[in-house]
């Protein structure tokens, strides 16, 4: 059985009259060492991306720009969590399968993870992770 353990953080934020800024950077926050920072944007309307689980991988998502909708779930459990500001991230441990939609169309979704990017470490077929879960 997986370990659901999917959480909002808040961004520190440090705020003037000349704006916001955003920092990401305390491990014990994000709950690992930043190795890698990607973003998603662009996304055409209706579409889903996501659709895996990472075996060791952690990360947190932050909709820096728009929204989207990141569903996450495991062998016992399944929630939906709407991100729409550049103040909340979403901290997803490893093992949990996650979805992505319903992304406005100037979406800009900041995603921090533990690790380099490594095709292994994906879990893309849904059976197939929960044969890796029950066996874990
Ligand atoms: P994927 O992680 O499946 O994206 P999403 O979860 O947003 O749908 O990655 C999409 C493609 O990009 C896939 O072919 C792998 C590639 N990719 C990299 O080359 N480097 C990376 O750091 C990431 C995250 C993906």
């Amino acid at each position: 059985m997986g370990t659901f353990d999917a959480s909002l953080i808040t961004v520190p934020t440090i705020e003037n009259d000349a704006g916001a800024l955003g920092v990401l950077e305390d491990s014990a926050l994000l709950g690992f060492e930043i190795a890698r920072a990607y973003f998603i944007y662009d996304v055409p309307g209706g579409s889903e991306r996501g659709g895996h689980a990472h075996k060791e991988l952690s990360q947190v998502l932050v909709a820096v720009r728009g929204s989207l909708t990141v569903r996450v779930s495991d062998d016992v459990q399944s929630k939906a969590f709407f991100l729409n500001s550049p103040r909340v991230g979403l901290r997803l441990s490893p093992g949990l399968w996650r979805d992505m939609y319903d992304f406005s169309a100037d979406c800009v979704c900041l995603v921090l993870a533990s690790e380099k990017y490594r095709e292994s470490d994906y879990l893309r077929d849904h059976s197939a992770y929960l044969d890796w879960l029950s066996n874990k």
